[in-house]
């Protein structure tokens, strides 16, 4: 039964179809197309889909400004297509989640226009305003350099509107009880067309008190998240709402419920950014505190992790050397960098084109406590197109192939160009060639997942860090049913002989079997591990003899 908890241990994906794979050729990716896709997805071990979103939208916010809750964008296809897909997602065992994204809505929204045209209209109050710029306008601002306030004045309303995100996706007041149920009524709309959750967008400003006369730091009204979940759960008993919440640990709890009551999944946005700064420095000691500090969590919960996402590396939770060391590293140019926080590269660029560091980086994804979440591109290492403005560079569409535009779309007008030329153009980095090389990223990744599925103890164990005598070498274990695995990564450029010591209470006494290959680890006589990593190398072992399988058998 406790198997039933899916989000444990799935692997996720994320897209936006739009940039996907364009078939009726108008150079917009489209339902059709991702359809078709489906059993590349598959194949390589997907078991979740997460769709940005893709409902009517002005797109000015890459769809994050939504003009109708109830519809797919006709550039996307219809809402027959979104069946016909969720369907074909059916068939093959995956499961989709789509962003939520009810913060705000696009200015475009009927219930915005209503609101700011008519006073009486019952809309109003579903958005906050005020009668005069409020004092603190200027604070909050979550896009600086492009975004000048948080609030804007409307000339037909007659008053200011308050936006925590650009001016064109004023903020739904998501404490009006009739909002609320508008957005269980969303919720319950897409359940039924077959997704099994959300990826509910900016949950700390969802739920932060919203107003003219707000404290600088306004209260989270969380009890909002346990209703929002008891709906989802009445509804549909395995939906899930993944949470994107970029906060600190100590604020953990509160998003997931002490009785695991609220968001069964956040990102690890602690983890995340600490593990960037491991991954540029070698030094592996603030991740394990991000790691220690993130680790209560109620028996349902589970993190996400990730590397990349469709916003800019964010490391704004770092402290200021340690943001300069990232830059340094991965961002050195004022160009990649962006919102005075963060990078807006993509993973391979960043990594200077290193396949051992992107090996590294995706095993750490993989076995770090929390569900993987692959940003769609990254399996065959895509680059970025910093000539694009502002978080574009790195959506750029998917590349399928040597055919013309990646064979994206036929047409000759992308939605957004695909990359092309150098090393990270469609010519040299395309999905078409990397399946057929067996030595690929692609294909690495394939087997990386399938074995990532057959560790059950990532998702389910309690995990302890195993001491390896260096900052730059990091030994993580595991712990479920009697069973224990061991991953041990070095961040460092150079080879380094570890030695794990056989444990307190003979824990590593016994043969590592190395799940990767047929290297595996015979114990000295002392009961210890004298083990030596290549430069960014990794290892996953099983503890304690070669019939793990058999005995896995009997839980
Ligand atoms: C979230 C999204 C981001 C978007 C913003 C406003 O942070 O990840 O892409 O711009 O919300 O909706
Ligand atoms: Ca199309």
């Amino acid at each position: 039964m406790i198997n039933d908890l899916w989000y444990k241990n799935a692997v996720v994906y994320c897209l936006s179809v739009g940039t996907y794979m364009d078939v009726n050729g108008d150079g917009i990716g489209d339902f059709e197309g991702l359809t078709r896709r489906l059993d590349y997805l598959q194949g390589l071990g997907i078991t979740t889909i997460w769709l940005m979103p893709f409902q009517p939208s002005p797109g000015r916010d890459n769809g994050y400004d939504i003009s109708d809750y109830y519809g797919v964008d006709p550039r996307y296809g219809t809402l027959g297509d979104f069946v016909e897909f969720t369907h074909g997602c059916q068939q093959r065992g995956m499961r989709v989640i789509i962003d939520l994204v009810v913060n705000h809505t696009s200015d475009q929204h009927p219930w915005f226009k209503a609101a700011r045209s008519d006073p009486t209209s019952k809309y109003r109050d579903w958005y906050v305003w005020s009668k005069a710029e409020p004092k603190n306008a200027t604070t909050g601002v979550v896009f600086p350099g492009v975004q000048k306030s948080t609030w804007t004045r409307d000339a037909a309303a007659k008053a200011w509107y308050f936006h925590r995100f650009y001016d064109f996706q004023p903020d739904l007041a998501t404490a009006n009880p009739h909002v609320q149920a508008e957005i269980l009524k969303i919720m319950g709309f897409w359940l039924e067309l077959g997704v099994s959750g959300f990826r509910m967008d900016a949950v700390p400003f969802v739920i932060s008190a919203k107003g003219a006369r707000v404290p600088a730091k306004p209260p989270e009204q969380f009890d909002m998240l346990r209703r929002f979940r008891e709906f989802l759960q009445w509804r549909c008993g395995d939906a899930i709402i993944l949470g994107e919440a970029n906060v600190l640990p100590e604020d953990d709890m509160k998003y997931f419920g002490g009785d695991g009551e609220r968001l069964q999944m956040v990102f690890n946005f602690q983890a995340n950014q600490n593990l960037f700064y491991a991954l540029a420095t070698a030094d592996c000691r603030p991740l394990k505190k991000a790691l220690k500090a993130t680790k209560p969590r109620p028996a349902t919960a589970q993190w996400g992790m990730f590397l990349r996402n469709h916003d800019e590396l964010d490391l704004g939770r770092l402290t200021e050397p340690q943001r300069a060391a990232v830059f340094a590293a991965f961002g050195p140019d004022a160009s990649m960098q962006l919102y005075g926080r963060g990078i807006r590269r993509r993973l391979m660029p960043m990594l200077g084109g290193d396949r051992r560091r992107l090996e590294l980086a995706t095993s750490l994804m993989m076995t770090l406590p929390g569900t993987p979440v692959i940003r769609y591109g990254d399996e065959i290492a895509m680059g970025d197109d910093l000539s694009l403005k502002e978080r574009e560079c790195a959506r750029t569409p998917m590349q399928w192939s040597t055919e013309p535009h990646g064979g994206f779309t036929k047409s000759d007008h992308p939605i957004s160009p695909v990359i092309s030329g150098g090393a990270y153009g469609f010519e040299h980095t395309n999905v078409a060639d990397q399946r057929r090389d067996p030595d690929s990223f692609l294909n690495w990744l394939e087997r990386i997942i399938r074995m990532r599925k057959e560790v059950p103890e990532i998702g389910w164990g309690d995990f302890q860090f195993v001491p390896t005598g260096t900052h730059e070498v990091l030994a993580i274990r595991y712990e479920w049913r009697r069973n224990s695995v061991l991953f041990v990564h070095n961040l460092g450029a150079q080879p380094r002989e570890v030695t794990i010591e056989r444990g307190a209470e003979g824990e590593h006494d016994g043969l590592l079997v190395n799940l990767l290959s047929g290297d595996h680890s015979e114990p000295d006589k002392q009961g210890c591990h004298r083990i030596l990593m290549e430069a960014y190398g990794y290892r996953w072992f099983r503890i304690g003899g070669l019939d793990y399988l058999l005995r896995r058998s009997e839980v």
